[in-house]
């Protein structure tokens, strides 16, 4: 890969000239140029989850059916290397009710989501609402696709829909009562006579946080109410894959390498890794628990996993293409009894935080194979999504075109 990656880097240094449609949309060198001058001009802010309980942030704390997390660290790793990239006025945010404030004080022309949301049902799409609304144009998906993506039951929908590998599930609505697997015809219609394991999870979750292993049909019903208590939202039951498990994630179709932008025909794989399990381990610990260390997840090697390597680029670029993702996402992926890859979920705001003291982030950690550092990784996100954003929704981008004048 990283052969192929270098071989086609481009050389010529084309000077910028036309109108913005000329360079936004032509050569990845002209791109470049328009990119680097944004990023000396204009303000940045790189947005977290705000804290519900700080003065101000919202006008009744609810509950937080995804459970919450500030992602500040990543966001100053974002924002540390957007620096480093020459974007100098970078600010870092939260997205509370002060939101609107801030963005105006700090006259921030452009944000990056890193945010999951203060509280509240459908977490992930809230700031991207804002911003919609607000007119302010950003690095992430847009509040619908963030839904559907965070919803493991609905994006899980469409993959069926779209025929992709998926394991089949219920979801259970504890306002039914409890579920007694015995008597439910929709429990019968989908797991059959599957009588186990199971795994139990919540609808929107992260980083493993209330997934139950529950090893036959006599444990389900406590599992589901314990997943709803710690969550109140729908419950997902599906049959556990016992094999290899991986993480593929796609960008858009421009990246950098070496700080080289370089526009592709396909949406980029910048991510392919095994989950390496502890012989303890069925599923994989939450990151809360054990921090994400290199012994913990192995890079796909090019020669020696080709096949699985190929048929996770396919399935990950397939889905990117069919559900018009429009940003960096990070599907995981495990294989059943007989080896058959299944998506489990697709998480629309990966973790990117940066490499350091011997943790890391599952993107972050199998860049170089890819001939990409962690700063190669942020111009590659900003660059495609300016080039998405100007080709594609130039209504939105009035005054970033302003400061290209
Ligand atoms: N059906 C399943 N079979 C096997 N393992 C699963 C299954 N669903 C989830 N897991 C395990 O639980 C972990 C967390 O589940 P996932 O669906 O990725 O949700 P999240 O990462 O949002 O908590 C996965 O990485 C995997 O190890
Ligand atoms: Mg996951």
């Amino acid at each position: 890969m990283t052969a192929t990656i270098a071989h086609s880097l481009p050389t010529a240094k084309a000077q910028p000239h036309g109108t913005w449609e000329d360079r936004y949309l032509g050569s990845a060198r002209a791109l470049q140029d328009c990119v680097e001058t944004l990023m000396d001009r204009m303000n940045m802010a790189v947005i977290y989850g705000g804290d519900k309980t700080a003065d101000g942030a919202v006008i009744n704390q609810t509950s937080n059916p995804r459970s919450w997390k500030s992602y500040k660290s990543v966001a100053q790793d974002i924002a540390g290397a957007l620096r480093r990239l020459g974007c100098p006025r970078v600010s870092v945010i939260p997205d509370d009710m002060q939101f609107g404030r801030r963005l105006t004080e700090n006259e921030v022309h452009m944000a990056w989501l890193n945010t999951g949301g203060v509280q509240g049902y459908s977490p992930l799409c809230h700031a991207a609402s804002m911003l919609e609304m607000m007119g302010i144009p950003y690095v992430g998906h847009d509040p619908m696709t963030a839904g559907i993506l965070d919803r493991k039951d609905v994006f899980k929908r469409f993959l069926m829909a779209l025929g992709f590998p998926t394991a089949p599930f219920i979801t259970w609505n504890m306002a039914e009562g409890p579920l007694d697997p015995a008597s439910n015809e929709r429990f019968r219609r989908v797991h059959g006579d599957h009588a186990g394991p199971f795994i139990v999870k919540p609808v929107s979750g992260r980083a493993s946080l209330n997934v139950h292993w529950v090893e036959g049909r006599g444990g389900l019903s406590a599992a589901v109410a314990s997943v709803h208590e710690a969550t109140r939202s729908l419950v997902m039951i599906e049959p556990y894959l016992p094999g290899r498990e991986f993480c593929v994630a796609v960008s858009g179709y421009v990246t950098a390498q070496r700080r080289e932008l370089r526009r592709h025909k396909d949406p980029f794989v910048v991510c392919a890794i095994e989950r390496v399990f502890q012989p303890d381990e069925r599923i994989v610990t939450s990151m809360d628990v054990r921090p994400i260390t290199g012994d913990r997840l192995r890079v796909l090697d090019p020669e020696q996993d080709a096949a699985v390597l190929r048929e996770l680029a396919d399935l990950g670029r397939a889905v990117y293409r069919e559900m018009n993702i429009e940003s960096l996402i990070r599907f995981d992926v495990r294989a059943d009894e007989a080896g058959r890859l299944k998506i489990l979920e697709a998480n629309p705001k990966p973790d990117l935080k940066a490499p350091s003291r011997g943790q890391t982030s599952l993107v972050a950690a199998s860049l170089s194979a890819f001939g990409m550092s962690y700063d190669d990784l942020i111009l590659s996100l900003l660059a495609d999504r300016l080039a998405f954003l100007f080709g594609e929704r130039p209504g939105c981008v009035g005054r970033l075109k302003a400061l290209l004048d």
